[in-house]
Formats: structure tokens, sequence, C-alpha cells
């Protein structure tokens, strides 16, 4: 029936085209009406489709040439612009509710303007699209390709170049010989925050100095520059954290002009605007470091760049190629994990009890007078447990950060979805889905210990019930660096303090979505030091002897 609507549409279409009613102003009129009406039913047809117009516009201009399959349930949303509004706000939510009320859960389809999406809150469609080959691109994103991050591994086209990048990445910045060497720094740094920490005599935000540490943290382990926290704004350091900002609001804008293509000529948003002023300025400042480094005559440094300097052909990367690779890196490495540490660090102020039982394990496992070490880590299972709890209620990726894209046509859980498909995940709810965690929304993580008391749940993508770092090819080659970051530092600042609700504001859980998924009240807190003060001294000596 209505694969007969749509010839018709299209046998009047050629009508009008092949200039049938040419002639007098009377019947010009009419040939305006027919083309106007005509498009009027179009748009109305491809709306109808289930999942919006770009699912109904696919289907109708391929009508003839793709398999008869079943089409995936999902909102039609508005005509032309689709579902536009789900990605508005805290879109993990909405995209859940949707899938709820379309029994969609499985796989939902909608349309973001011409984009066709899909979206699972399943772990096992979730693995099907994570761990599949056709899904190991990532779809074009305007702010990305302005800011310079197709020449970096996270928007990278599948291939030999991305898949170069990953391997120097993997063999240079995030193997496990150089986090054990970057061990040192993250001590240093973990000390300098435990004594801004014990400076607060009142109340204080903590958000900006944990974004502080990691921002110090990424450009020490990149470019070998070390900042001091107490006296850190310095201009450098000051630029830095407004660029990244930046960045992060305009790749965590959702983008009118990548889904509507006619829309894109006017930048009505400004965000190209602000990518080019954006991306000039990242230039300027990356720019300046390597120039300096390259002027130096000795090997001082054992970094990032110099790795990428010393790069031999075919390795050998352009200076704007790396340029993009290092800027990635200071970007991605940052705010991930000050965000986790923020959610860990409410839910201690929020639960005192779990707080408690991180303090008796740190006593047991480091003591009081002894200072923290990573090779502590190991030990610390139910600080582990802890962590893993927050990453499955507080996952900082909710929708996995960026999405995928199809490259060929494939299956996903028996329906046909065409090349060209955006897919994401929908991690956020698949943790809170009580078909698939008991009790989601209670803070337990308990729930982690197996009865031998070793937390044997893995994160790291091979079990999509929990996976914030994503899974499959593209997933985060950052993860054992930032959880090891997360974990370290959050032991370091519970074994120096108590930390508790200051004395107006209680902990607010609500969230704000950008690029990450933060706090949108920043947590206050005060901190109770937990005895004397360890000398810095001893930080230092205590790993080298280690
Ligand atoms: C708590 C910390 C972190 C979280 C929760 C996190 C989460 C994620 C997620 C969900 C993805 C997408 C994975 C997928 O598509 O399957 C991703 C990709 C990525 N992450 Fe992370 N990340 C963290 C830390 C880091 C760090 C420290 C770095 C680097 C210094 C980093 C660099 C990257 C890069 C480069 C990609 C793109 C990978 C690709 O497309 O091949 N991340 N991350």
């Amino acid at each position: 029936m209505s694969s007969h609507i749509m010839s018709t549409i299209i046998a009047c279409y050629r009508r009008v085209e092949t200039g049938h009613g040419k002639g007098s102003d009377a019947s010009g009129h009419h040939m305006r009406h027919t083309v106007v009406r005509l498009r009027l039913m179009t748009i109305s047809l491809f709306w109808a489709h289930p999942g919006g117009p770009a699912w109904g516009k696919h289907k109708w201009r391929k009508f003839s040439s793709i398999p008869i399959s079943k089409p995936i349930p999902g909102p039609k949303g508005a005509p032309i612009i689709g579902s536009m509004k789900l990605m508005m706000g805290l879109a993990h939510h909405k995209i859940a509710a949707m899938a709820q009320s379309f029994q969609a859960k499985r796989l939902m389809a909608f349309s973001l303007g011409e984009t066709r999406v899909i979206v699972t809150c399943n772990p096992d469609v979730a693995k099907e699209i994570l761990n599949s080959s056709s899904f190991a691109d990532r779809p074009v994103k305007e702010s990305a390709y302005c800011l310079m991050f197709n020449r970096a591994i996270g928007f990278a086209p599948y291939g030999v170049y991305w898949r170069t990048l990953r391997r120097i990445a993997a063999t240079h910045l995030f193997c496990p010989k150089q986090i054990k060497a970057s061990e040192i720094l993250r001590l240093e740094i973990a000390n300098q925050m435990v004594a801004m920490f014990r400076e607060r005599k009142s109340d204080f935000h903590v958000r900006d100095s944990l974004k502080l540490a990691s921002l110090s943290n990424m450009m020490c382990s990149v470019f070998g520059r070390k900042y001091n926290m107490d006296s850190y704004n310095t201009s450098e350091m000051d630029e830095l954290r407004v660029l990244v900002d930046e960045g992060y609001e305009l790749l965590g804008t959702l983008n009118w002009s990548d889904h509507l293509p006619w829309f894109a000529e006017f930048d009505v948003q400004k965000i190209r605007f602000r990518c080019f002023k954006l991306v000039a300025r990242v230039n300027r400042f990356l720019r300046r470091i390597i120039d300096e480094r390259k002027a130096e005559t000795a090997m001082l440094h054992r970094d990032f760049l110099d790795v990428l300097l010393s790069l031999q052909e075919p390795d050998r990367l352009s200076d704007s190629d790396m340029l993009a690779v290092l800027w990635e890196m200071i970007f991605r490495g940052t705010d991930t994990v000050a965000i986790l540490i923020e959610w860990i660090l409410a839910r201690m102020v929020l639960h005192p009890n779990v707080q408690a039982k991180v303090h008796d394990e740190l006593d047991k496992v480091v003591g009081r007078s002894s200072v923290v070490t990573e090779s502590n880590m190991t030990q610390m299972v139910y600080l582990a447990a802890v962590v893993k709890e927050v990453l499955r209620l507080h996952p900082p990726g909710p929708l996995l950060s960026w999405a995928r894209l199809a490259i060929k046509d494939s299956v996903v859980d028996g329906y046909h979805v065409p090349a060209g498909t955006t897919a994401m995940v929908n991690m956020w709810a698949i943790t809170r889905d009580p078909e698939v965690w008991k009790d989601p929304l209670i803070f337990n993580p308990d729930r982690f210990l197996t009865k031998n008391c070793s937390a044997e749940f893995s994160v790291m993508g091979s079990d999509l019930r929990l996976a914030p770092f994503g899974s499959g090819r593209r997933t985060c080659p950052g993860k054992t660096l930032g959880l090891t970051t997360v974990t370290f530092w959050v032991a370091s600042l519970l074994h120096e303090f108590e930390f508790e609700h200051c004395s107006k504001n209680l902990v607010d859980l609500s969230e704000v979505l950008r690029l990450s998924c933060e706090m949108a009240s920043p947590l206050k807190v005060r901190v109770r030091p937990r005895h004397s003060p360890s000398s810095p001294q001893c930080y230092h000596q205590h790993v080298r002897h280690t």
C-alpha cells in the first residue's frame, strides 16, 4: 500500500520535472502548488516511518534495493528534525524513558535530522554493536573535525592511520611499564593535593583542585611540564584550562549542522566560528612547546612528546598530526578523571559507613603512619569495589561519550542496520536496569565483593553489564591509566582525611551532561585530617625504595 503511495509520488515528481503543464501563468501557479503538495506528502511519508524521518527517507529512497526486514521500533519525533529534543539536556534519561515506552530497550531507532540512529539499553545487544567490526568508526562531527580530532585517535576514521596511532599510544603511553614509570608523578601530585586540602579551614569545592591535578598530571606525562599546584595560576596553566574547557563545551554541544546539512552553512550556534578561534589558540600554545623542545640539544625528557618526535618512518607523524594527538591526550585525560573522583567523593560524603570501611581498609593495608603507594592498591579490595559501584551509578560517559558509525550494512539483534547509521549504547540505562542489577538504585559496593573477598568483576569491557570505558576495537585506550590514577588519588585523599557534608549544602546528585556527565552542583565538602601531616620527603623516599 505505502509502496504504491511512494510510486505515485515519484511518478508525479517526474511529470512535474519533465515540464508537464509548462505554459500559462495559471498552469505555472498550479505546478508550484503541486510541487509544494508533493513535498509535504514526501515529508509526511518519511516522517511516518518508525524511527522518524531519517529512517523513512532511507527506506523510500532505497525501497527497491534493501532486503525486506521489519523496521526497528522507535519514535517518529517531529517532521524533518526527528527526535533532536531527545539529545538535549540529560539525553541518557530521555532515551531510556523513550525506549521503555516503545518496549524497545533491546534496540530502538530514532532520527536526528537526517542522521539515522540506533540505541540499545541491553548488555547483549551492546556487545553485539561494540564488538562488531561493522561499528568500528565514529560518526562525523563538525566540531571534532574543526578541532583536529579527526587526526587523533578518537575521531580518526577506522583504518591504517588510526591503528598506527593506537599502537604508538599503547606502546609508549598506556603500557604497564610506562604507567609504572609515571607513579612518582601521580604521587607528587597526590601529595600536593593533600597539602592544598589541608590548608582549607572551611567548606570548599573540590572540583577545581581535581581538574588542576588531572591537567598537571597529563601535562607532565605528555610534555614533561611540571606545575606546582599551590602556585598553579601561572598564565600557562590558566590558558590551558580555558582551552580544555572551551573544547569540552564545543564537543559536548549538540550541533544541529551535523544532522541538518541544509542548516550547516548558517552556523547559527556559532560552533564553527568558536572552533576556528579555539584551534588557532591551541595551535599557538602547543607549537610553542614543541618548538622549544625541538630547539633543545640534550635529551632531557622521556615524555610522550619525545616519543612522537623520535618516531621514524613509516610511523613518523607530521607536525600538525602530532599536535592533534598530543592535544587529544591532554583533553581526554583531564576531565574524565576529575569528574569520576568528584562522584566518588560525593558518595563517600553521602555514605559515611562506606567511607569508614575504606578508612578501615587503608589502616589495615597501609597503616595510619605510612604513606599510600600504588603497590598497596592490589590489596585495597573494598576501595576497588567502591570505584566500580560509582562507575555503575555515575558512568562519566553514560552514552559512552562518542557514538559509533556503521561502516557497512549489518544485522543487529535480528534487524537490518544500513551502513552510515550511528549506533549508541546507553550504559547508564543498563547499569540501572533491575533486570540486569539487583536493587540497581541502591549504592552498595558489596555487590562487587565475591565470597572470598576479591573484587572480580572486570569493568574493562568484557562484561557489558558494566563497561564504562566501552568495549571492542575502539574501547578507551586510557582506561588502565585512568583507573590507576583515580583509585590511587582517592586512596591518598581518604588516607589523610575524613570527608564530610559542609554546613549548608547537602550533597546533590543531580547531573549535567556535556561531553561527560558531571555533578550539576559542584561538590562542596569540609575535611577533617585523620592524622598529623606526613612529610612530602617521605613520599619520595618511599617510592624510590619500593
Ligand atoms: C575515568 C576515566 C575515563 C573514562 C570513564 C573514559 C571513557 C571512555 C569511553 C566510554 C570511550 C569510548 C569507548 C568506545 O567507543 O567503546 C573512550 C574513548 C577514548 N578515551 Fe577514554 N576514558 C577515561 C580516561 C581516558 C584517559 C586518561 C585517556 C588518555 C589520556 C583517554 C583517552 C581516550 C581516547 C583517545 C579514546 C578514543 C579511542 C578510539 O576511538 O579509538 N581516556 N573513553
